[in-house]
């Protein structure tokens, strides 16, 4: 059951009213709820209780510190893809030995920064990432932990932005290469081989292509194991789908986790994964209110505080998230494509979507908890969006709503 549900006609965040928190914070804001997270976090590990694995949740889909705080505390490991997410980690006192580090374009700075936080592996996606990896971590006199990040060649029938585990996509290595670089990495006294790792996309709503991946990984696996090459752990990436559409089914946790555990049961590893999306999508919603109705030549808009520049899924993957009004509402028959401020065409939050409205109304944006405000920007000058966190009755501003003098903090007149 979802933590955004009506209750006396209007919509809450677990027991919080959602205008509550529209009159105290302002709009547009991010709202999530603790309990949703801590579900979301607890259902994913006790779906693999009885066999030895890590969730490391993907930072990059909610890095705000309380939302990383939260899932330390309920026992999470982390997967990074920056300098940034590493600070981020370090700042609520996480432990490197909690922390993989994934990405395509590693600099040596942050490899520096990994290796002297000691995190536990870094996913190598390229051979020259290998070569570089190694050449600091002899400047700095360490073994660095490695695994490699091979591209099983699936596909993850997702949109194409996100879809990663094809040949023809930039992530990892192709299974012929691993074999190469596992074999220079095993025989250099800088590298460490703990693992290996592969994520094939993002939102996937079947359990196939994961299979797939899987059963190629590990005919890499036992080929790597006839040359003596024996790895720590296995790492399936993320990439659980969540339903957005009412007519959607998420990836079923427990089937999945069947299916993972019966095609790994040959082998006593412990698996890794990096949920980022299933952790946290469903546990947040973007707060907006409404400016004004307009109609131009017969269509409806419906035009709203919120925009582009701080959810951005739907106009860069035509992400459909669901619109509900706050108060709710018996009439809905006009069709409204709900729209920003923003001044492109491509700034809309959702489109042809049955509302009954009027200025000054709230509407909630569902399914933002992911992917949200991590890629918001200040497109138009906007101040970004606040955060924040509802715990029962209870709510917590964990970000503030920036102001002009954040926005403007680091730039310089010259003229
Ligand atoms: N691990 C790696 C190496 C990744 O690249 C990603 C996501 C994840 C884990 C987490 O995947 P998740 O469980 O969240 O699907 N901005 C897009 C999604 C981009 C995903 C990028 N990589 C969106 O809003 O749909």
């Amino acid at each position: 059951m979802s933590a955004f549900n009506y209750q006396n006609g209007e919509l809450h965040a677990e027991d919080v009213p959602l205008s509550a928190i529209a009159a105290q914070y302002g709009t547009p804001t991010f709202v999530y709820s603790r309990a949703a997270i801590t579900k979301a976090y607890t259902d994913f590990t006790q779906a693999f209780a009885g066999r030895e694995h890590r969730v490391c949740y993907a930072v990059k889909a909610n890095s705000n510190l309380s939302v990383l705080a939260l899932l330390k505390s309920l026992g999470a490991s982390f997967d990074i893809v920056s300098a940034g997410e590493l600070a981020r980690l370090q700042h609520i006192g996480v432990s490197g030995e909690r922390v993989v580090f994934s990405g395509v374009g590693k600099q040596a700075y942050e490899l520096k920064m990994a290796l002297e936080a000691e995190i536990s592996c870094f996913n190598v996606e390229s051979e020259q990432e290998l070569y570089d990896l190694e050449k600091v971590a002899t400047q700095l006199g360490r073994s660095a932990p490695i695994s490699l990040r091979v591209n099983p060649d699936v596909d993850a029938q997702s949109h194409p932005y996100i879809s990663t585990g094809l040949k023809e996509n930039k992530f990892g290595v192709s299974i012929e290469a691993a074999i190469k670089l596992y074999e220079y990495a095993a025989n250099s006294s800088a590298l460490k081989v703990v693992g290996i790792d592969c994520h094939i996309g993002s939102q996937l709503l079947t359990i196939a292509p994961f299979l797939d991946a899987i059963e190629r990984v590990l005919e890499l696996v036992n080929e790597l194991g006839s040359k003596g090459i024996e790895l720590d752990h296995f790492d399936l990436g993320g990439g659980m789908g969540v339903k957005y559409q009412p007519d959607e089914e998420a990836l079923d946790m427990n089937a999945y986790a069947s299916a993972v555990l019966q095609a790994t049961s040959g082998h006593k590893q412990p698996l890794w994964f990096e949920p980022g999306r299933s952790i946290v999508a469903n546990a947040g919603i973007l707060l907006t209110q409404v400016i004004n109705l307009k109609n131009n030549e017969g269509k409806d808009f419906c035009v709203v505080d919120g925009a582009m520049n701080d959810l951005i899924r739907p106009a860069l993957y035509q992400a459909w998230q669901d619109v509900r009004t706050i108060k709710k509402t018996s009439s809905a028959n006009t069709g409204y494509d709900v729209v920003g401020p923003v001044c492109e065409t491509g700034d809309f939050l959702a489109k042809d979507r049955k509302l009954e409205v009027k200025p000054g109304d709230l509407l909630s944006i569902e399914s933002s908890g992911a992917y949200g405000f991590v890629m918001s920007s200040n497109y138009n000058s906007r101040n970004r969006a606040a955060e924040v966190m509802v715990d029962g009755d209870k709510h917590h501003i964990i970000r503030d709503r920036e102001d002009f003098q954040h926005q403007i903090s680091l730039e310089h007149v010259i003229l």
